[in-house]
């Protein structure tokens, strides 16, 4: 595992460089296989690289667009991270629609739900039993409390290491998300994580023995890939590499 750390001076600078990061590693893989799969994050923060994604010249037809995680809403619901990823991106490009892959939340138990996603990755990536993906480029942001895709603190998801998709937890609410071996076998782990208030969070988890069942995000070392932290000033500025 390589790991790199690298903090921008403000949100559009984290933004240009996270565009230039995953713009690399995408074309990298299609240079090796014809192909590049990226999971994408949700939440607030990578709007704004999807916005910028949008206005790139990629070979789309060779994109497969997985998620890391989803809430479970309909499609079309404003919580949606499938929506939000169409609207900043994905309907301004031509990508083909039968290579973006969005998780199910049509099941009235979100554990169905999560089976079927397991099983549409196995498929597409055509995935022998007990196999876990290598997916290009892992996006993936940080809540306040150390979370990462729908892993949070102290939940069940977090020792869930037989599967490829389970059910997240926040605040009883269920999510769906890739689970951390998943995560962990990625080519390049991509953290995108701007502002004051991950401060704390990111402290705890760069500290030499952090909980990690507080803190979730601690939880994330690639088995053969890199890690990499993109932080805005705010978010990185206390940290003993910054
Ligand atoms: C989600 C995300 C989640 C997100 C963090 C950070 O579904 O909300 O996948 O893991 O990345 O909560 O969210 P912000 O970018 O809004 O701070």
């Amino acid at each position: 595992m390589s790991k790199h750390i690298e903090v921008l001076p403000d949100s559009k600078a984290l933004i240009q460089r996270s565009l230039e990061l995953v713009l690399e590693k995408l074309q990298q893989a299609i240079a090796e296989r014809n192909t590049a799969t990226i999971a994408l994050s949700g939440g607030s923060t990578p709007k704004p690289l999807y916005e910028a994604l949008a206005q790139q010249d990629l070979p789309w037809e060779k994109l497969q667009i997985f998620w890391g995680d989803e809430r479970y809403v309909p499609h079309d619901h404003p919580d949606s991270n499938a929506l939000m990823a169409r609207q900043a991106w994905l309907d301004k490009v031509p990508i083909p629609a039968a290579n973006i892959h969005p998780m199910p939340t049509d099941e009235s138990d979100p554990n169905d739900a999560a089976t079927r996603y397991d099983r549409e990755l196995r498929q597409l990536l055509k995935l022998e039993q007990g196999q876990f993906p290598q997916i290009d480029v892992m996006l993936l942001g940080m809540g306040d409390d150390g979370h990462t895709a729908s892993l949070f603190p102290r939940t069940n998801a977090l020792q869930v290491c037989d599967r490829l998709v389970t059910v997240g937890n926040k605040d009883g609410q269920p999510r769906i998300t890739l689970t951390i071996p998943v995560i962990n076998e990625s080519k390049a782990i991509i953290f995108v994580v701007a502002g004051e208030n991950k401060q704390a969070a990111l402290a705890q988890i760069f500290a030499p023995d952090p909980d990690t069942e507080t803190y979730p995000s601690s939880l994330i070392h690639p088995e053969h890939g890199e890690l990499w932290w993109l932080l805005d000033q705010a978010a990185g500025a206390n940290l003993p590499q910054a």
